[in-house]
């Protein structure tokens, strides 16, 4: 038996951590067995080379060299906690994935589409995920959820919430069109909304898509 691969993409402030540990809930309740894990990190190693990008110890190598570090920490992801748990046939809900890279090292302009598309087939292999779902939002609204979380504007943004908006905005732009590129496997998510409509539509996404493989009719699954 093999799992499912599901992952969370956005911008900032999209609200993926609440909405990841409530699929992740509604899944559990149908019996399955959920790794819920994160990018960068998700392994030990991988966490390590997250507090180094984080801190912003790859800028100044520019954005090839910060895609080569979250493409090593994705490796060992890869081969320590999702495809072990793929094997066992449990479902992983991954919080960002390879599409973080080709949006945020592709919206900061200086790698090609192309390279990055290479990078990610030597790294992720034939491990891809079987739904993507996107949560999408005005760039403005996402930041200033960011702002808010951490407790007000300029306190201590990370790495690439310290961007500036144009940025911001051409990530919401690269994130849509990975979605319309690959219709089959992602799904966008208006994500400007309360949390618990954006719950149902992700639900309803998952119950679609996975029917057969969650052995779920789509009535009896209301909760
Ligand atoms: P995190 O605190 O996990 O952000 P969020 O809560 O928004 O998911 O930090 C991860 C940051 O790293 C986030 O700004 C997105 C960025 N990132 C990339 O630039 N490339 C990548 O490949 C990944 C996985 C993340």
């Amino acid at each position: 038996m093999s799992g499912l691969f599901i992952t969370l993409e956005g911008g900032e402030g999209a609200g993926k951590s609440t909405q990841i540990r409530r699929l992740a809930a509604r899944l559990e309740a149908l019996g399955r067995s959920v790794v819920l894990t994160r990018e960068p990190g998700g392994s030990p190693y991988a966490e390590r080379i997250r507090e180094a990008i984080l801190a912003g110890k790859g800028k100044p190598y520019g954005p090839l060299a910060e895609a080569l570090m979250f493409s090593a920490a994705r490796l060992d992801h890869l081969t320590q906690t999702i495809r072990p748990a793929l094997a066992r046939g449990d479902i992983v809900l991954c919080d960002r994935f390879a599409d973080s890279t080709r949006a945020y090292q592709g919206a900061q302009g200086a790698v090609d589409d192309a390279e990055l598309a290479a990078l990610e087939r030597v790294v992720v292999g034939e491990t891809r995920p079987d739904l993507t779902l996107i949560l999408d939002l005005p760039a403005e609204t996402g930041l200033a959820r960011a702002d808010a979380r951490r407790g007000g504007p300029g306190q201590k943004a990370d790495r690439f919430e310290s961007e500036n908006l144009n940025f911001h905005k051409r990530l919401r732009k690269a994130f849509i069109a990975i979605a319309e590129a690959e219709p089959g496997r992602c799904r966008i998510i208006r994500a400007d909304r309360d949390a618990e409509e954006i719950e149902f539509a992700i639900w309803n996404c998952v119950k679609e898509k996975f029917s057969h493989e969650l052995k779920i009719a789509t009535e009896a699954s209301e909760i």
